[in-house]
Order: structure tokens, then C-alpha cells, then sequence
């Protein structure tokens, strides 16, 4: 007898707890809904919203783009499998869910593509192989939309720009980065980012 009370008082507390839970998520999903309508109606920053939701703005980002407030952006990273732009692209991996990353890389002799096996897991990565200088083959790409471009891809060795083939570098540096500008003048590409040194200017 003594054993049912307390069994009744444990079901009772634990299906209190659970209705507790329940209303406390549907008001933060509320909370969420209302900030979104803010933001959308640019009555609110994502700095702000964070502050409220006490969430890292990547998360926000993240929360807001699930609901398709925010779209995602995508990022053409130029040279992406070379040492700085590999790195470049796994801190936005980790940092801005909300973003597409697209890794074209021609993989010269620099290139390390293993580096990007971990990315390869993450559904806001892809790979495409070419060249900076193929100005069709960024097109394929523009059309589906670029919001971005970072370029790293560069022949880099300074070395070799004397003792190798000048002709490389000239191809990669100065064509390269020709055709890229033309993409970013004829698709209005709003950001462009050439991460360069003196092998490139
Ligand atoms: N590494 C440094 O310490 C350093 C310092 C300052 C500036 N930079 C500059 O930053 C940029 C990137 O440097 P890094 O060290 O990452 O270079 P890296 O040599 O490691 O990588 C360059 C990448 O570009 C790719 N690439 C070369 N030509 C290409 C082409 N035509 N099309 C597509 N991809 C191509 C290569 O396959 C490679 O993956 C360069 O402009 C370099 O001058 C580097």
C-alpha cells in the first residue's frame, strides 16, 4: 500500500516535470519565432538575438537559416587545398554554419587534398577541381550563385618563379586572378578577397 503511494507520487512528479519541459521548449520555440520576425523585418540584429537567446551568433545563424530567414551564403574559396586556404576553410566549416563552402582548387604539386578529408564529411562543403584561368568552368559555377570569393590560389614558391617556370606563375597569378575579377564584374559578386604577397602583385 505505502509502496503504490510513493510509485503514484514518482509518476506524478515525472509527468509534472515533462509537462514542465514541454511548455518551457514550445515558449522558446515562441521566443524564437518572434525574434525571427524581428529580423526579418530588420527590427533586430543577430547580435542582439544571440544576446537574448544567450546563443554564439554562429548558432543563431545556424537556427535562423534552418528556418529559412536567413539564406545561406555560398563561398568560392580559390586554391582551397594549399596550406593557409585549407586552414581558412575548416575555421568557417566551425564558425559559420550557415555557409556553403566551395573548394576549387587545380591541385598543383602545393596542393594537399588529404587535408580536406574531414571536410568532405560536412554537407556544406564540396570539392570542384579547376583552374582560376578557366574562366568557363567559374562560370558553370556562378550561375548557380556566388555570394563570395576568397583567393588563395596562387603559385607561391618564390624559388621556383626564378629558377622554374616563370610561365606558371604568370598563368595562375596574373591570368588567374584576371579571370576571376571578370567573373566577379560580369556576376556581380558583392565580396571579392585575394589573400596574396609580392608573388601576385
Ligand atoms: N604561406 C604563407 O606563409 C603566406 C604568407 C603570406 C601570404 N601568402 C599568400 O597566400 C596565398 C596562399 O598561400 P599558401 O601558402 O596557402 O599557398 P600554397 O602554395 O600552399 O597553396 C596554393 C594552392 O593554390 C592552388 N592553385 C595554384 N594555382 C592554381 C590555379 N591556377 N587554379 C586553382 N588553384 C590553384 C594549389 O593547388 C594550392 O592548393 C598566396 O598568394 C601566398 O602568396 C602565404
Amino acid at each position: 500500500m505505502q509502496d503504490d503511494i510513493f510509485e503514484d507520487q514518482n509518476r506524478n512528479s515525472s509527468q509534472e516535470e515533462f509537462e514542465l519541459k514541454k511548455s518551457l521548449s514550445s515558449a522558446l520555440e515562441k521566443k524564437i519565432e518572434l525574434l525571427a520576425k524581428l529580423y526579418t523585418e530588420k527590427k533586430i540584429s543577430l547580435e542582439e538575438i544571440s544576446l537574448i537567446l544567450g546563443l554564439e551568433k554562429s548558432e543563431v545563424n545556424l537556427i535562423l537559416s534552418q528556418k529559412g530567414v536567413i539564406k545561406k551564403k555560398r563561398i568560392l574559396v580559390g586554391g582551397g587545398a594549399g596550406f593557409i586556404g585549407s586552414n581558412f576553410i575548416y575555421h568557417l566549416l566551425e564558425n559559420y554554419p550557415s555557409y556553403e563552402i566551395i573548394n576549387y582548387d587545380v591541385l598543383t604539386y602545393a596542393a594537399n587534398i588529404e587535408n580536406m578529408s574531414i571536410a568532405e564529411k560536412n554537407p556544406n562543403y564540396k570539392f570542384i577541381q579547376g583552374d582560376i584561368a578557366d574562366y568557363e568552368k567559374l562560370e558553370e559555377i556562378a550561375k548557380e550563385g556566388i555570394d563570395a570569393i576568397v583567393n588563395f590560389a596562387a603559385e607561391t614558391a618564390v624559388g621556383r618563379s626564378v629558377h622554374g617556370k616563370a610561365a606558371d606563375f604568370i598563368h595562375s597569378n596574373v591570368v588567374g586572378t584576371h579571370s576571376l575579377l571578370e567573373l566577379v564584374k560580369n556576376y556581380k559578386i558583392s565580396r571579392f578577397v585575394q589573400i596574396s604577397t609580392d608573388e601576385v602583385y
